[in-house]
């Protein structure tokens, strides 16, 4: 047991920084519990969430319902292995496909991992349906996307952060500049292509997004030319933009939709790829797979965390919350946001005229004064709360925003 001296945020810190990996930049703040749109610290300060574990905290922290059926399942079973059926997974399938309208999911664990999947998928389809001579399949991507840290992910990247140093890179891979379907367009022409995969709105870019009409060209492009449409909804999905889905604002389906973060409200890896028949089928039992994936109490888990996005309306939520802050926040006319931009509850200011730390630097005062937030290259900020965040909760927050900028005229 720590004395209480030792139980401080300074001593924590340190062992991180003495026994972890430097692969982190941490806000220097640590956090010992969580409730809705709350987060606390070892000395019991509290503060608004506004980056809710990248939006892997959709339902808000320790969401009781979610919560019960995580204790609930973990004394009962929690792993299989899918040597074995277990009487969980099924039942979540079946919740899953009919509440997103496909025939067919296949169970992951990490976000990446179900970008791998989709890739995989998409080739699989590209040589046996589409009749791509063998080991030719293209995926196409956009430029600015983020999609993970497996070698696949950062063989899509154009972030040298993400991909310097690191190679040989994975062949086949190919990019577009982000909403330019002229580029598309192009790129798609070339008949070894499988699919484009793509982020609704780019998030780790800096929630970039697109022109209105972009998901609809895509999808009508990927028809025109037999590729397959990948949405990454990892961040993007599960009512974070004030829609089920971000692709639902312009009434497009993907053939290939990935899920993650908010599908186990914050409680545990879990990732899902959904597809009709006609993709999914083409893999066969043992050509891929995971330990953990559709493990019994991540079926129980996710199940909870959808029902409880329909049940509180969190989608509805988050639209309107979303217009209420970006509308403030335009309010405040502060000479250091150059832009505010977003959907739903996802969005972020860029600031202006920015010094390389300027964002780090105002996140560091937002947190002083009881809001958490992280910067995303450089000069952006994301602010992406809890979707159960109340009015009143978040003029409180605006108030916060506001008057930290005001600090730093
Ligand atoms: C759009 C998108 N796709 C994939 C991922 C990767 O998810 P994970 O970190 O769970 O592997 C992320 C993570 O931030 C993401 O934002």
């Amino acid at each position: 047991m720590l004395t209480q001296q030792l139980y401080s945020s300074s001593y924590f810190i340190e062992l991180e920084e003495k026994y972890g990996a430097h692969n982190y930049h941490p806000l220097p703040v640590v956090l010992e519990k969580g409730e809705g749109v709350f987060v606390y610290d070892v000395e019991g300060k509290r503060y608004f969430d506004f980056l809710s574990g990248y939006s892997a905290v959709n339902q808000g922290h320790c969401h009781p319902k979610i919560i019960e059926s995580l204790i609930a399942q973990a004394k009962k079973l929690t792993l299989t292995s899918r040597a074995f059926y277990n009487n969980k997974l099924g039942e979540y399938e079946k919740y899953i496909t009919d509440y997103f309208g496909y025939d067919k999911v296949l169970p992951m664990n990490t976000g990446v991992e179900g970008g791998e999947t989709a890739i995989k998928l998409a080739r699989r389809w590209g040589y046996v349906k589409k009749g791509i001579p063998e080991n030719k399949a293209k995926i196409i991507f956009a430029e600015g996307n983020f999609w993970g840290r497996t070698l696949a992910a950062i063989s899509a990247s154009t972030d040298p952060s993400s991909y310097k140093n690191f190679g040989p890179y994975m062949p086949g891979f190919e990019l577009v500049p982000y909403n330019d379907l002229t580029a598309l367009e192009k790129a798609l022409q070339d008949k070894n292509v499988a699919a484009f995969m793509v982020e609704p709105i780019q998030g780790e870019a800096g929630v970039v997004v697109p022109n209105d009409g972009y998901l609809k060209g895509v999808r009508d492009l990927c028809n025109e030319y037999n590729v397959l449409f990948i949405a990454d909804e990892i961040q993007t999905g599960l009512a974070r933009t004030g829609k089920m889905l971000a692709c639902d604002h312009e009434h497009v389906r993907p053939d290939i939709l990935i899920l993650g973060k908010a599908l186990s409200g914050g409680t545990m890896p879990v990732s899902a790829v959904l597809c009709d028949d006609e993709i999914m089928l083409t893999i066969k039992p043992g050509e891929h797979g995971s330990t953990y994936g559709g493990n019994p109490l991540a079926c129980a888990v996710a199940v909870t965390a959808l029902q409880v996005i329909k049940d509180e309306k969190m989608a509805e939520n988050a639209e309107k919350m979303g217009n209420i802050f970006r509308s403030e926040l335009a309010k405040i006319n502060s000479p250091h946001i150059q832009t505010i931009r977003g959907k739903g509850l996802l969005n972020a200011i860029v600031i202006q005229h920015a010094n390389e730390d300027a964002a780090w630097e105002i996140c560091l005062a937002l947190k002083e004064n009881g809001l958490l937030a992280k910067p995303t290259h450089g000069d952006k900020i994301r602010f992406a709360p809890p979707l159960i965040i109340t009015e009143t909760q978040l003029k409180e927050a605006i108030h916060i925003i506001k008057t930290t900028l005001q600090q730093f005229q």
